[in-house]
């Protein structure tokens, strides 16, 4: 197995970078070909690319959605690599105020590559700078407010704006129409997964079984961010219980002191399924009511839990709600409720 040693933070990050972030790093793959599943979407960029390259002229500007921890931000600073931009990154709750986005506007270079996170959470009168910022490159402002106001347009560099989103729904028409390129991300594979984590093993220098590194990936969510964080849990059970090594008996017995069952599923998940099951009797609940009976934020199920819930089958989205489907109720054992 090829080992890798730790590689450089290349990343210009405007804001912190959680935990999660963080002790991905190291594993992030920097090039598209080390680039695991996302066919589609990889494919694709790997001509439009080739294309910018040969042209010398920088991409389009390009929108990626998908759950979190799909491998946005990972792709997007593939992509200034590969066309040899700079990268710079920010996101949506980031810019407060109209003037924080002007200045990293205005501070670009030719050709550089911005990256905004979450990009559907800018407020509407700072997505509305982006419209010319993105169409003509010049950024529409009143100077002199009041009497004697007049209307400016100051050039900025030609920039390629990469937008995130976990939710392509939320967008502005006018934002969505002024992306070139739109690459949807989705669940990965087990296989895909299962690669994903022999090939962070790698870098990480642990050693893993294959049959380990399957146990993992069925119990990742369909998540690489997830794969890789629960391969560093194992890891640690490994180093305390089995001389760093992790087989099958290891995977298991850390993934089960996670409280991580063989769909994948955590506690959280488990408390929203039994809330709608039991609680609410099957009924549909409306998002804040469920957030409140689970005690979590509302974004936090919208985001992080109910994609997959949906994915796997345990819940469905009506206008009234959301309710548990039967396979929620044969996951936890119980008699669905007639109606
Ligand atoms: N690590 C995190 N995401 C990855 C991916 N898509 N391919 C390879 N390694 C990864």
């Amino acid at each position: 197995m090829k080992i890798v040693g730790k590689r450089k933070n290349e990343l210009l990050s405007d804001g912190a970078l959680s935990e999660d972030v963080m002790g991905d790093e190291s594993v992030r793959p920097m090039y598209l070909k080390d680039y695991i599943g996302q066919d589609n979407a990889r494919e694709n960029l790997k001509v439009f690319i080739e294309a910018a390259n040969k042209r010398e002229e920088p991409l389009e500007h390009i929108l990626l959605y998908g759950s979190a921890g799909l491998g946005k931000t990972t792709l997007a600073a593939i992509i200034a690599r590969e066309t040899g931009r700079r990268f710079r990154v920010t996101s949506g709750p980031a810019i407060e105020r109209p003037i924080d986005l002007v200045i990293t506007l205005k501070t670009l270079s030719e050709g550089d590559v911005l990256f905004i996170d979450e990009i559907h959470r800018l407020r509407r009168p700072i997505e509305e700078i982006l419209y010319s910022a993105m169409e003509d490159f010049m950024l529409d402002r009143v100077i002199n407010k009041g009497i004697g106001s007049r209307p400016v347009r100051i050039p900025i560099p030609k920039f390629t704006l990469i937008g995130a989103t976990t939710r392509s729904g939320n967008l502005s028409s006018p934002l969505r129409a002024r992306f070139g390129i739109m690459l949807p991300l989705s669940f990965y594979s087990e296989e895909q997964l299962k690669e994903i984590i022999v090939r962070s093993a790698g870098i990480l220098r642990v050693r893993i079984t294959e049959e380990a590194a399957f146990e993992i990936a069925v119990r990742s969510r369909g998540t690489p961010r997830i794969a890789n964080r629960l391969l560093r849990r194992a890891r640690d059970f490994a180093d305390v219980e089995n001389d760093g090594f992790i087989d099958i008996q290891t995977a298991d017995y850390a993934l089960s002191c996670l409280e991580i069952d063989r769909c994948g599923l955590d506690m959280v998940d488990r408390n929203i399924l039994t809330a709608l099951a039991v609680n609410f009797k099957g009924r549909p609940v409306g998002l804040g009511t469920l957030a409140a009976s689970v005690s979590e934020e509302p974004e936090n199920i919208e985001e992080v839990y109910e994609p997959y819930l949906l994915k796997m089958g345990f819940i469905e989205k009506t206008n009234k709600g959301r309710m548990a489907t039967s396979a929620a109720y044969d996951y936890l054992s119980l008699k669905k409720p007639e109606t």
